[in-house]
Order: structure tokens, then sequence, then C-alpha cells
């Protein structure tokens, strides 16, 4: 019940000075629970001793965390660690598969390597089939070997809660740049979504490339939130604000099909990892009216225009994938085939879970 609480509390408060604020409450409130349980439950002495070192474990996460503004020692070893272990070769985040469906365990763990490292990783399907339709099932089989199981299922996705992405003027579909064949700018994917349905991870599968173009760009958010951090930690303290962003509503031919979503911009998922929802769009989003969060806006801004050594560039070929914990992204824009049958497709499954093994 005390970890159902905190868990709550981490997800309901996602800057660290509210976290920080409630974890002496959350201890004492665990101490009395544990000292009420300890009478009712005599015999049960070992089980209450491990459900109570879960829960502080939790609480010990948060306040030794390397995304506390207050404890610099830890960032500082995480942030050196993580640049140190930077790699600008693709080549390197790539891992080939020899059956989708049934992966080695020398495969998975590979994937799931990279992804501790760089929050992304790359794939090949070495054997896909001749017929789309089939490879397009395969994916979300291919990604619960990897904890990616609860498929978000939004506006423009297909029944199977996969997105076909593709140039397209379906109803509903018509008005968004993800199916055009235009440059799509930076985000995290899910942004405009309820603060409880975040988007942890995702993958995107390519079965046909553009005639030309249609490059994806990636940036892990961890890099993002270190360059950020270390120009200004104002940056930060703004984009924790739990009012950093809002998407104003979603209206098409005048009904509202998404309410407006407020939230931060970082915020720390349950198991302390960073989360970020993000959007370059300068339309159509409102930020904070502080100082420090419009310059942070603008830091990224430039950061887009001028270019990042952390920044990598990769188009998709047939049967290859990005799978990820919701990092950075943006596409080129891109040249297509007249043939319906040759178009570019890409199949995305965006998940509420994050990557585990
Ligand atoms: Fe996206």
């Amino acid at each position: 019940m005390l970890q159902s609480l905190c868990l709550c509390v981490i997800r309901r408060n996602p800057t660290h000075e509210m976290v920080s604020s409630l974890t002496p409450i959350y201890k004492e409130v665990g101490t009395l629970i544990a000292h009420k349980l300890a009478l009712k439950m005599r015999y049960s002495s070992i089980s209450l001793y491990i459900i109570f070192a879960i829960n502080t474990s939790i609480i010990m996460d948060i306040n030794s965390s390397p995304y506390s503004l207050s404890n610099d020692t830890a960032y500082q070893h995480w942030r050196e660690k993580k640049l140190l272990n930077f790699t600008s070769n693709i080549n390197h985040l790539f891992v080939d598969i020899d059956n989708e469906i049934a992966p080695k365990a020398s495969e998975t763990n590979k994937l799931l390597a990279l992804v501790n490292k760089y929050n992304m990783g790359l794939y090949r399907f070495k054997k896909p089939d001749s017929k789309p339709a089939n490879n397009k099932h395969k994916v979300p089989q291919f990604a619960h070997f990897f904890g990616l199981n609860k498929l978000d299922n939004n506006l423009c996705a297909d029944d199977d809660k996969l997105t076909s992405i593709t140039v397209c003027k379906h109803e509903g579909q018509h008005q968004y740049i993800p199916y055009s064949d235009k440059r799509l700018s930076w985000h995290t994917d899910g942004y405009y979504n309820t603060p409880e349905q975040q988007i942890n991870g995702f993958i995107l599968h390519c079965e046909r490339p553009a005639l030309a173009g249609g490059e994806s760009l990636v940036f892990d958010h961890e890099l993002a939130y270190i360059l950020l951090r270390d120009e200004n930690p104002d940056y930060i303290r703004a984009f924790m604000q739990s009012d950093a962003m809002t998407i104003p509503a979603n209206i098409l031919n005048g009904k509202e099909i998404r309410a407006a979503q407020t939230g931060p911009v970082f915020s720390l998922h349950p198991t302390g990892a960073l989360h970020m929802r993000y959007s370059a769009r300068t339309r159509n989003i409102e930020w904070q009216q502080d100082s420090a969060t419009l310059e942070a806006v603008e830091f990224l801004q430039q950061l887009w225009k001028n270019g990042s050594p952390y920044i990598l560039r990769y188009t998709l070929q047939a049967h290859e994938g990005l799978i990820c914990n919701n990092i950075l992204h943006c596409r080129t824009g891109f040249e297509d085939s007249d043939d319906p049958q040759n178009k570019r497709l890409l199949y995305r499954g965006r998940y509420f879970d994050r990557i585990h093994a």
C-alpha cells in the first residue's frame, strides 16, 4: 500500500522540491504503518521487512538521484559516465535480429544494453516477410521482449494500436505533419497525453523508406538535460515546474477531440529515470511565461538550429527500426513514390512502458 502511495506521489509531483518535501512525511507514514502492521502480523515480520525495505529504497533513490538539483555530487558522477559512454558511430547502435518473434538472448541482451546506455538501440530484421501486413504483426511481438506491452491507442492508430506512418489524407489525419512528406520538428512522443498516460517507450519500424530523404535525427533526452543543466540549473528548475508547458485542446471541426494538457518538461518515472515531454513547435504550445522557462526553450531552439555533436542522424532502411525510451527525435522532409505500393511506410508503437528486461 505504501509503495502505491509513494508511486502516486512521484507521478503526481514531478519536481524534486515537491518530492523532497514529501519524503519525511512518507517516511513517517511508512514507519507508522510498519508499526501497526507489525502488531497485527506478528508472524509476518519477514515480509513486512521486505515491503518496508522496498518502500524505503524508493525514497532513498529520489534523494540520491543525479536529477536532484541539490545533489551535485551524484549529478557530476552520472554526467561524467554518460558523456564518456556516448558514441557518434551509428553502427555501434545496431543489432541484427535473426528471428524477430523469437530473438536470441544474446540479441535482446545486446539491444537492452544499448538502451541502458543510450536510451535507444537500432535493430535489423534479417529474415523479413514479403507481406508488409505480416511484418507489421511481428513488430509488437518483438517489442514485447523489451518490456513494451501497453500500447497507447492514439488518435491516428490502426485497429491493432500501431500507427502506419505514411503520406495520406484520411479524415482526422490530413492536418498532421507526421502523415505528410514535410519536415517534422523535434519532439518526444505523446507530449499532449495526460499525466497518467505519458509515453515512456516507442518502437519505429521501417517497412519502406522514401525515394529520398526522410532521415531521422535522434538525441538522447538525458544529454539534453546535461546541456541545459550545465548552461543554467535554473533551466532544469523551470522545466520541472508542473505547469511548464501547456498544449491547447485539439479542436477538429468545432469539436474538442482532446482536452488541453499542462505538465512539466522533465519529470521522474517511478523507477527514478528521467522522462521528457517536449515539442519544438512554435505554434500551439503555451510556455510558462517566466524568464528561466523562456530562456530554456530558446536554448533548445538554438541547439536545433546550430546542431550538436550529440545529435545522431540515420535514415531507416526497410526492416530496420528504432526502439527507445521516448528520446527526442525529428524527421527531415522526403520525396515519396507516386506508386501507392511503394510509398514510404513506417509502423510506430507508442507504449506507456519504459524498456526493461
Ligand atoms: Fe515522434
